[in-house]
């Protein structure tokens, strides 16, 4: 319709260019084709789609404002989704949960490496025959990948068995994955092949560009990922004579970009190397960085923003190439990452693992037919949405175990959407770079980073809650306190008179709703995840912690069983976790006669 009004407006305009107005032609041509670039094209063949993952890459500390062509193709020609988060801030855990849409407790690939996580996990528990590739060359999709996959995915088990579910394949494969400067690839079945010498941005490229080709060359349509380290830490392989414990430096960038950005620094927010120590047990402990740290941190932040460079030339580089194909028109192109990243803030040295914005959330962008152009989605969107997302631009049914749902592509998409996001973690915080041994003994990690958060964005509030496997816990008010440095859970005493409040209700109200619905997530699968109110509440229409709030629920969420732990463990050992069924007021009397 809109179409054909613009078409109207044309010729009507193009009546006016007769006597003498042609730039009204232009404004209006302008417009037929914005309106007909926007809509979803109707094509026979099902739409290609490209996924580009960095490693890493922050959302919080700026990254992106460094990136001009990802801004070029991504921003300026896509929808940018400025509340996406990740629900384990891990690599392994995060990708697993990424192309499955399952949380890490319905995954149980929760770490990096066996017993808990990495690639031999991942096949032990039957993901290998079903996950995302699998299904879309089931659903006639050709389907390729290279770069990093999975840790713990190596030289020794690559081949036993084999990843499933990819047409063309080149993994990087352990210990060699993050080695900037001496990659090792393996790709289909063949033996792997080292790159010694040669800077891995360069090697994924030419690969990357080689599987474009030879998707673009198909007749089916295709599911291209390219999945660089960059801006990882650069880790070289243990040696036998070196140090033996894993050290992760600065991430090596291509020489071009190696004297960019000479004054940049990390951004000097408030929680950056604060004076005043927050947050639970081992984040308070942190001693504050003297200035040889921060003067790190800040070269250490230079090098990934250098190293971000050949992230941002290999998308030039896939568009381009995308666009001299003819099939640009028909590929959904996703840009995201597995993991955000913090360096200095809360005093925490480089890495990830934590509950922070800087490590759950991720840049998300996507362009390609339907989707607008330049235009930022607000709404709360997370990486156990986008292989539901997937399914849908491919017409494929959504599948019951997803915990996630497809996020809104337009801004008037009416499926059910969810104002929360589950972050869940077990075991160990690690530290990168110089000065990162400062765990126990001189250890780079720290045990018992085990908790459970949910991330909640409503109207009117911005929360974040969490229970550590110490039963500390943390609230914070992202609305007054941006940064996560005044923890409002109530310590000791039972709260007075000058409680704060959150919404109209007093907090305590407000964390007996947090703290039910945590209880939910906890354990939640498929639907249950996405509408976790309707297990608590079925009978009555609850949507949001607002509608939760009624003081007529007070007594039912006051009684509610609250979410603990009985010992600090390393995995998801549901004997650790303490309750796992909220009431509900489907269990009938007394609830029924109060709600
Ligand atoms: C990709 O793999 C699928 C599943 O094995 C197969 O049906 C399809 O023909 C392959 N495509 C090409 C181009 O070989
Ligand atoms: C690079 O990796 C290969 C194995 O893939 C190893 O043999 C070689 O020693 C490494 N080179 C350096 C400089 O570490
Ligand atoms: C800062 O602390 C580190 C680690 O304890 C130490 O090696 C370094 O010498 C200190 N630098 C200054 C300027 O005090
Ligand atoms: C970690 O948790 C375990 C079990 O709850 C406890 O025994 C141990 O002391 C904790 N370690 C530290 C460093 O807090
Ligand atoms: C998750 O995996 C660990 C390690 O194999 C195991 O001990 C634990 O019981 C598993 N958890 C669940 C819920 O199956």
């Amino acid at each position: 319709m809109k179409l054909l009004t613009a078409i109207a407006g044309l010729i009507v305009a193009a009546e006016g260019a007769a006597i003498g107005n042609a730039m009204d032609v232009q404004n209006v041509l302008q417009s037929v084709l914005s309106i007909a670039q926007s809509r979803p094209l109707k094509s026979s063949k099902p739409p290609n789609v490209l996924f580009v993952i960095t490693d890493d890459q922050d959302l919080q500390l700026d990254s992106l404002s460094y990136t001009p062509h990802i801004l070029k193709h991504m921003r300026d020609k896509g929808t940018f989704f400025s509340n996406h988060f990740v629900t384990t801030a891990l690599c392994c855990p995060s990708r697993v949960s990424l192309w499955t849409g399952r949380q890490a407790h319905n995954t149980n690939v929760t770490d990096v490496s066996p017993p808990y996580g990495g690639y031999p996990k991942f096949v032990d528990r039957g993901f290998n025959d079903n996950f995302l590739p699998v299904w879309l060359q089931e659903a006639g999709y050709d389907t390729y990948y290279t770069g990093k996959l999975f840790n713990a995915h190596t030289v020794g088990n690559y081949d036993s068995p084999y990843v499933n579910g990819f047409n063309g394949s080149d993994f990087l494969l352990d210990p060699f994955t993050y080695s900037y400067l001496n990659s090792t690839y393996q790709r289909n079945q063949d033996p792997p092949v080292s790159y010694e010498g040669q800077h891995t941005m360069d090697v994924i490229t030419e690969k990357a560009l080689g599987f474009l080709d030879d998707a673009l060359e198909g007749d089916r349509p295709f599911f291209v990922t390219v999945a660089p380290i960059a801006p990882h830490s650069n880790v070289n392989p243990p040696t036998l004579d070196g140090p033996n414990q894993l050290v992760m430096g600065a991430p090596i960038p291509l020489p071009r970009h190696r004297h960019l950005f000479p004054d940049v620094k990390v951004p000097r927010t408030d929680h950056f190397n604060p004076d005043e120590p927050s947050g639970v047990s081992w984040i308070r402990d942190l001693p504050q960085q003297n200035q040889s740290i921060v003067d790190y941190g800040d070269s250490y932040y230079r090098s990934r923003l250098q190293a971000l460079q050949g992230v941002d030339e290999l998308v030039d580089s896939l568009v381009t190439r995308l666009e001299e194909s003819g099939q640009l028109d028909n590929t959904y192109i996703i840009y995201t990452s597995d993991n955000g990243f913090h360096i200095g803030q809360h005093r925490l040295p480089p890495g990830k693992t934590c509950g922070f914005e800087e490590d759950i959330r991720v840049p998300l962008f996507i362009r390609g037919p339907g989707v607008p152009e330049g235009y930022v989605q607000n709404s709360v969107t997370t990486h156990i949405d986008l292989a539901p997302t997937i399914f849908q631009l491919a017409g494929i049914p959504h599948r019951d175990d997803f915990d996630g749902t497809a996020i809104p592509l337009t801004p008037d998409y009416a499926g059910p959407r969810h104002e929360h996001v589950t972050v869940e973690f077990w075991g160990k915080a690690v530290f990168e770079g110089d000065f990162s041994q400062i765990g126990m003994d001189g250890s780079i990690f720290i045990p018992n980073n085990t908790y459970k958060s949910v991330r909640l964005l409503g109207e009117g509030y911005n929360l974040y809650y969490s229970v550590w496997c110490n039963n500390e816990h943390e609230l914070y008010d992202l609305s007054t306190d941006p940064y996560q440095l005044h923890n409002l859970y109530p310590s000791g005493s039972v709260l007075g008179e000058n409680e704060p409040h959150l919404l109209g209700r007093t907090l305590s109200q407000a964390i007996s709703r947090l703290d039910a619905l945590l209880l939910v997530l906890k354990s939640c699968q498929g639907f249950t995840c996405i509408e976790p109110w309707k297990v608590l509440q079925p009978q009555n229409s609850i949507y949001t912690l607002r509608d939760a709030l009624d003081e007529k629920y007070d007594l039912f969420y006051q009684a509610q069983p609250q979410v603990s732990f009985d010992w600090c463990d390393a995995g998801y050992v549901i004997e650790a976790e303490g309750p796992q069924a909220p009431l509900t007021t489907r269990h009938g009397l007394p609830w029924d006669a109060w709600v």
